[in-house]
């Protein structure tokens, strides 16, 4: 038995907003009867503000909680506000999920994506042409992974990022892909495997500091850190000039005066330096 939070229960028990919209302005869907699963999701839109929501789903406790709480996330809320939610915003107004059930919160995120998607915006035709355009042609380029659950790339890819998985097992909760004849399995794998590569790279490339960034997080840390810890003995440090890795310095107060002291200071100086920036900093003292 799976351990479900009071809301899910209520929300399981006294479905909110169920049905279908005749004169609907957006429609998705997402899953599929063959899966066990399947949810249509109806939105009226007016002035960009979603007015009126309404579902029918197909499905187990979860996915009636999912849907029913997504359709009061959204009611009242302007149409860019909902394109932001996300399967865990679901997972989360629901008080939480069982790992196992969060597919059904990404099957209302996938409905919802679906039918924004699809969206016009009759008060600007061009920009609602191009939108269609996108969209279709977005929908063309998607490629299934998982054939025995109609799962894509971009869902899986979508799971990963908003929900931090890391596991192939993690994907199946979330997305039911993987969980029949596992042929998807090492896809899958590929796929967690990129998306962290990617992820390691641009968190490298975010750690190499161009050099005007270099030289204002030298003078912050020796401004901001430095300096303050000096100034308790009654000395003090100023930051000169910036060559390269060649980092000038004065010494201001008390330090000035003691060599001994000076050589302290410039190990103090640029081992701060070093482990916060750069360890090949050098730090030379300039009179
Ligand atoms: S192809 Fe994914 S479980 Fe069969």
């Amino acid at each position: 038995m799976w351990d479900y939070s009071e809301k899910v229960m209520d929300h399981y028990r006294n479905p909110r907003n169920v049905g279908k919209i005749d004169d609907a302005d957006a429609v998705g869907s997402a899953g599929s009867l063959t899966c066990g699963d399947q949810l249509k999701i109806y939105l009226k839109i007016k002035d960009g503000i979603v007015t009126d929501a309404k579902f029918q789903t197909f499905g187990c406790g979860s996915a009636v909680a999912s849907s029913s709480i997504l359709t009061e996330m959204i009611i009242g809320k302007p149409v860019d506000e909902v394109r932001k939610i996300t399967n865990k915003d679901i997972a989360d107004e629901l008080g939480g999920l069982p790992p196992e059930k969060m597919h059904c919160s990404v099957m209302g995120y996938e409905a919802l994506e679906d039918a924004l998607k699809g969206y016009v915006d009759k008060d600007d035709l061009n920009e609602a042409l191009d939108e269609i355009h996108g969209a279709q042609k977005s929908h063309a380029q998607e490629k299934i992974v998982c054939t025995c659950f109609g799962v894509t790339e971009n869902l899986i890819w979508d799971a990963i990022k908003q929900n931090g998985l890391t596991t192939v097992e993690e994907i199946t909760n979330y997305t039911k892909a993987g969980g029949a004849c596992g042929k998807c399995k090492s896809i899958i794998q590929d796929i967690i495997d990129t998306y962290y590569h990617k992820e390691k790279k641009a968190e490298e490339a975010k750690s190499v500091l161009s050099p005007a960034q270099k030289i204002l997080k030298i003078n912050s840390i020796i401004e901001n850190q430095i300096s303050p810890e000096l100034q308790k003995d009654g000395g003090d440090i100023t930051l000169v000039d910036i060559d390269g890795d060649k980092v000038y310095v004065r010494l201001r107060g008390r330090c000035s005066g003691c060599k001994n002291s000076m050589l302290t200071l410039k190990s103090f100086v640029e081992t701060s330096l070093r482990e916060a920036i750069d360890k090949n900093i050098e730090v030379v003292e300039v009179n």
